[in-house]
């Protein structure tokens, strides 16, 4: 616990995570934005049409909105992997009643096209769109949404929860737990939170990652790259990590979870040859310690291993079933 606590403490400070402001109970830290608030100015989604922010996008709709940069070497890929996760428990709520918005920081590199190469390779669904534009009218944008760091490296990686029609903002963060999330999302209707609650059997707040984190590296793993990559269950945004740990060297994989886009800049040949086979979506440095990678590869083995041993015991049962 001690040790899953401090590998994610060091990962949580690198993100710098923010402080949800709660809609709905007591939503005293939300921000109210009403009519005029939001410029109506154009903007062009990853799939070339050309939309007025406010009129199109923001009038009378729930929306959810980040920033993201499809060089970004850091956090906008993990972000956008866990926004893909709450977008899937939201279901096809998100393209009829709720929307979801990636904003670029970086209008000048990101073409509709760039952009909808990277939407393409996390594999999100309706309802989501990437958008860029003039790079002055983003600005002002981003600006009305409190997004006013000033460089790239600065930017911040909350996601904006809003209802235009009840006026009611409010930030919070893709690293925090994602049925939470999606719970304040849902929690943007005021219907929803109207709702006649019926007692629930299961709790939706169990804290994944936490209660399962005997293992070293298993909180870390999925928080950090879950959302990218399954051990076994096939490629997700990035490779399967099932049997990682034999197809390459422990020093290489050191190397690359502590700086892939280093490796990348020296070309590596095998960091070349995966950028090579995923087009569009880059492994991110996630500010990971030696130690933190080290936990993560006693994790990848033992997941490999365990799935090993589950797939014999299976196929034993199968050759001998039970009476
Ligand atoms: C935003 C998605 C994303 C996240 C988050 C992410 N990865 Fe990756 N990862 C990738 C992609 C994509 C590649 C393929 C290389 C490339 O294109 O940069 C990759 C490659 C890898 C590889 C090399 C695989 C091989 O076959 O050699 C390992 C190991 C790996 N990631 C582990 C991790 C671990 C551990 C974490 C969590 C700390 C993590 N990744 C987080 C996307 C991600």
């Amino acid at each position: 616990m001690g040790r899953i606590f401090k590998c994610s403490l060091a990962l949580l400070t690198a993100l710098a995570v923010l402080v949800p402001a709660f809609l709905g109970g007591g939503a005293a830290s939300a921000a109210r934005w009403g009519k005029n608030y939001f410029p109506n100015l154009p903007v062009i989604t990853h799939e070339g049409k050309k939309l007025r922010f406010y009129d199109d996008l923001i009038k009378g709709k729930m929306v959810v909105i980040n920033f993201i940069y499809t060089n970004c070497p850091d956090i906008c890929g993990l972000s956008t992997a866990r926004l893909i996760e709450v977008q899937k428990r939201l279901g096809d709520l998100v393209g009829r009643d709720i929307f979801i918005y990636s904003i670029t920081l970086d209008p000048k590199n990101d073409t509709p096209k760039a952009l909808k190469e990277y939407a393409e390779a996390f594999g999100v669904g309706p309802g989501w769109l990437f958008l860029t534009g003039n790079p002055k009218d983003l600005r002002l944008i981003r600006y009305k949404l409190g997004e006013r760091s000033r460089s790239l490296g600065e930017h911040r990686n909350g996601v904006m929860l809003g209802n235009d029609a009840t006026g009611e903002w409010a930030r919070d963060s893709t690293m925090s737990n994602l049925d939470i999330l999606a719970g304040h999302i849902r929690n943007l209707d005021p219907k929803w939170r109207a709702r006649k609650r019926k007692p629930t059997k299961k709790r939706l707040t169990t804290a994944r990652g936490h209660t399962l984190a005997n293992r070293p590296g298993e909180g870390l793993f999925l928080k950090a790259c879950a959302a990218c990559h399954t051990i076994g269950k096939g490629v997700r945004v990035g490779p399967d990590l099932k049997g990682v740990t034999a197809r390459r060297d422990r020093d290489w994989l050191i190397r690359f979870l502590v700086a892939p886009n280093v490796m990348l800049a020296k070309k590596d040949p095998i960091a070349m040859e995966l950028d090579a086979q995923f087009q569009g979506v880059r492994m991110p440095n996630l500010g990971l310690s030696k130690t933190d990678a080290a936990d993560l590869i006693a994790y990848m083995k033992t997941q490999t291993k365990r799935i090993s041993s589950h797939a014999k015991a299976s196929g034993r049962n199968k050759a001998n079933p039970q009476p």
